[in-house]
């Protein structure tokens, strides 16, 4: 299936390498703002944070993907899904997601607004209702991610996101899964089992 927001990280890697290498990061990844001279094209066109809001906050990949599916024999509850990307992502691989945020039509700011699948009204106290389900959580608020963790009874947690970020009671991966990044993001996939 496709996977938009990746051909759009791969298309902003080429034209920031092609158009101006100085705008890449120490570690070669893109900038979220192109610094291209000719265009600053994402940056204008999008907003600062115009991909984060209209996908999601981390990049999903086929291996990133597959890890989840791999490691959830009963399904996903997604708590904080935002626009519903990683949802869409993963039902179109056939995992069974249930997907739940506060604010599914972004009118906080935290997405655009686009619905990319079906994402339920609620909140991470879903997370106590769910225990036979692996937990995603994907780039959650501190203070709800590690909420979502106690109130979790449930087996396995997938966490993406910044590793700074992380709910502290997830310290050990039983597996890490490296995610394209934005310049000075630490994003990544890490399979938590208890
Ligand atoms: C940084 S955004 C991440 C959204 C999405 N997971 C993504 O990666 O694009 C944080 C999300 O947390 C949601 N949120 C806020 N309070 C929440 C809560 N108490 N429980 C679950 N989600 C919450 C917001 O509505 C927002 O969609």
């Amino acid at each position: 299936m496709d996977n938009p927001y990746l051909a759009a990280y791969r298309a902003a890697t080429a034209h920031q390498r092609d158009h101006d290498p100085r705008g890449l990061g120490p570690d070669g990844a893109p900038w979220l703002s192109c610094m291209c001279d000719d265009c600053r094209g994402l940056a204008r066109q999008r907003g600062f944070y115009g991909l984060l809001r209209e996908y999601a906050w981390s990049i999903p990949t086929d291996t990133a993907l597959d890890t989840i599916a791999g490691c959830s024999p009963h399904g996903v509850l997604e708590v904080g899904a935002g626009a519903g990307y990683w949802a869409w992502q993963l039902r179109g691989r056939g995992v069974d997601v249930l997907a739940f945020d506060p604010d599914p039509h972004g009118r906080a700011g935290w997405s655009s607004g686009r619905r990319w699948t079906g994402v339920g009204v609620g909140d991470h106290t879903a997370a106590a209702q769910h225990p036979g389900r692996t937990l995603l959580l994907c780039r959650p608020e501190p203070e709800w991610g590690a909420a979502a963790v106690d109130a979790y009874r449930g087996r396995t947690i997938v966490y993406v996101g910044q590793v700074a970020e992380r709910p502290a009671q997830l310290s050990s991966p039983a597996r890490v899964v490296e995610l394209p990044r934005w310049a000075g993001a630490t994003d990544r996939l890490e399979v938590h089992e208890r």
